[in-house]
């Protein structure tokens, strides 16, 4: 993907009006002059602070200028530009707000249009409203590539290489991982970085680029942080699943990839509840040495109109930014449910947020492995089963009896007791339908006896607690027989499991 080629192309094909969406003032407004010197263009910048440049000559409308606010004697001056001229606008969303300018943006467009013109609103914020869609084509501008990024660094380095107290020598692999740790960061903010690292460090130290982009997660109050505490091996049964992913460790390596291998899109995880899907996610990271995010589906969702189409367009960025990372979006059908139902009344905004989730899954190229997990298939929209958008859905059942006795020793090992001190069989027999949760509150109830009565945790303690609850399963008999079915059909199990 070439910006200034795809800018070029929409310009020669006379379309009217372009929003950019990008931070990167500097770059694109380098693109667009580019271009501009390419088609013989004039080009015209506007911002707020410092009105067009080189002001366009009025002959109609009000004499002076500042007759008019600011946005809007910038449209009268497009409106009255000559032929061939390209408007760069800088942080013009606020406006599209202003109904007026809502409608003389569109009595501008075919003007535009038959006079070769083109107005460009460059914004780093994705705002627009719908009686603009059709008249603006919207266009992503992408962060800087590796050759853009390995050329600031040779300047970084070229700029401080006669300064003694700093070592900037870097042999070819670590120049290479420098700039590839820096993907995904703007130019400026790359600057800044190497910037930074030479200051604190007197080199140039991955951690900082690193640093800066978990800066970058927590700006952006969508995506959060996630530590890996969990392992795969803290995670009982689910032999399959974990198969699976243990076979992808290596997958986002460059090897991987030179063998003919695509990085893995990501899994969905439906089943039973407190069967430890969120357990599962939160351990994909560890084992495969990633970084984590966390998208919170709820906070996509902002109070202002349009805002969460943005939200959710800026939550992929960022995650793509980070990449390679792992995104585990929990809970997904809480966020999406009732997509193109009839009861939905936000005027189709979750249907949007939706479809550019989708599409994002069904193109990225960007190594973001998705872990999405969800309890209720009845809510979750048929698209997003379809093939082409998860590597593989697993169905997460209940425990079989020997996953039950894996779950056991995990909690009681984690407790600092010793399994082999309690009769597993029995104890998977007493928890015939239980889920990992409830054997793990089976575990603590039995602690909290034995500490009570001042002696240590014993097998009948255990025995009588697991006797002594109902798990959800018996209650939910039927909703876990049909989740069970439509599973059958559609995913796939993640772990063999005998009947007991
Ligand atoms: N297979 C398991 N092995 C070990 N512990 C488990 C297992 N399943 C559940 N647990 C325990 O139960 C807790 C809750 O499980 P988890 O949150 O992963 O369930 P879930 O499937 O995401 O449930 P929900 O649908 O309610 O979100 C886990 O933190 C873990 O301590
Ligand atoms: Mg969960």
């Amino acid at each position: 993907m070439d910006p200034v080629r795809d800018i070029e192309v929409l310009v020669r094909a006379k379309y009217p009006i372009l929003y950019v969406c990008s931070w990167e003032e500097r770059r694109v407004e380098e693109a667009v002059k580019q271009v501009c010197d390419k088609l013989k263009r004039t080009l015209h910048t506007w911002s707020v602070t410092q009105g067009m440049k080189p002001a366009v000559n009025r002959t109609s409308g009000p004499a002076k200028p500042g007759g008019l606010p600011g946005e809007l004697e910038a449209l009268a001056q497009v409106h009255e530009a000559p032929e061939y001229t390209v408007f760069l606008m800088r942080d013009f969303h606020p406006y599209l707000k202003d109904s007026r300018v809502i409608r003389l943006l569109r009595d501008l467009a075919g003007r535009l249009r038959t006079k070769a013109q083109t107005l460009i609103l460059l914004s780093p914020v994705m705002n627009l409203p719908i009686e603009l869609e059709k008249d603006v084509t919207v266009l992503d501008f992408p962060l800087p590539g590796r050759d853009d990024i390995a050329k600031m660094l040779d300047a970084v380095i070229a700029s401080v290489k006669d300064n003694p107290s700093v070592d900037v020598k870097l042999s070819p692999e670590d120049h290479e991982l420098m700039v590839k740790s820096a993907q995904g960061l703007t130019l400026d903010e790359t600057e800044s970085a190497f910037a930074r690292s030479l200051v604190e460090h007197k080199k140039l130290d991955i951690d900082v680029i690193l640093e800066e982009k978990k800066q970058i997660v927590r700006k952006s109050g969508l995506l959060e942080y996630y530590p890996a505490t969990n392992r795969l091996e803290d995670v009982g049964g689910h032999d399959l699943l974990k198969e699976w992913l243990l076979k992808r460790t290596k997958s986002f390596t460059d090897k991987a990839k030179e063998f003919g291998i695509p990085a893995p899109k990501g899994i969905l995880l439906i089943g039973v509840q407190g069967c430890g899907k969120s357990l599962v996610a939160k351990a994909v990271a560890a084992a495969w040495n990633l970084p984590m995010l966390k998208l919170d589906v709820g906070r996509i969702f902002g109070s202002l109109v349009g805002q969460s189409e943005e939200n959710i367009r800026r939550a992929i960025k960022v995650a793509e930014s980070v990449a390679p990372c792992v995104l585990w979006a929990d809970e997904l059908e809480k966020g999406f449910a009732g997509v193109g139902g009839s009861g939905v009344s936000d005027s189709g905004t979750t249907a949007r947020v939706f479809s550019t989730f989708l599409t994002w899954m069904q193109e990225k190229t960007k190594p973001v492995f998705l872990v999405a997990t969800a309890n209720d298939v009845s809510a979750l929209p048929p698209e997003l089963l379809r093939k082409g958008r998860f590597d593989e859905i697993f169905f997460v059942d209940l425990p079989d009896s020997s996953e039950r006795k894996d779950i056991f020793k995990i909690h009681l090992k984690k407790r600092k007791r010793d399994p082999e001190k309690f009769k597993m069989p029995e104890l998977a027999k007493v928890t015939f339908g239980f889920s990992g949760a409830e054997i793990e509150q089976v575990v603590i109830a039995g602690l909290n006896t034995a500490f009570d009565d001042g002696r240590e945790l014993k097998q009948s303690d255990l025995v009588k607690e697991a006797q002594a609850s109902v798990p959800l399963s018996r209650m939910m008999a039927e909703e876990i027989d049909e989740l069970r079915m439509w599973a059958q059909l559609r995913a796939r199990p993640s772990a063999k499991r005998t009947d007991d």
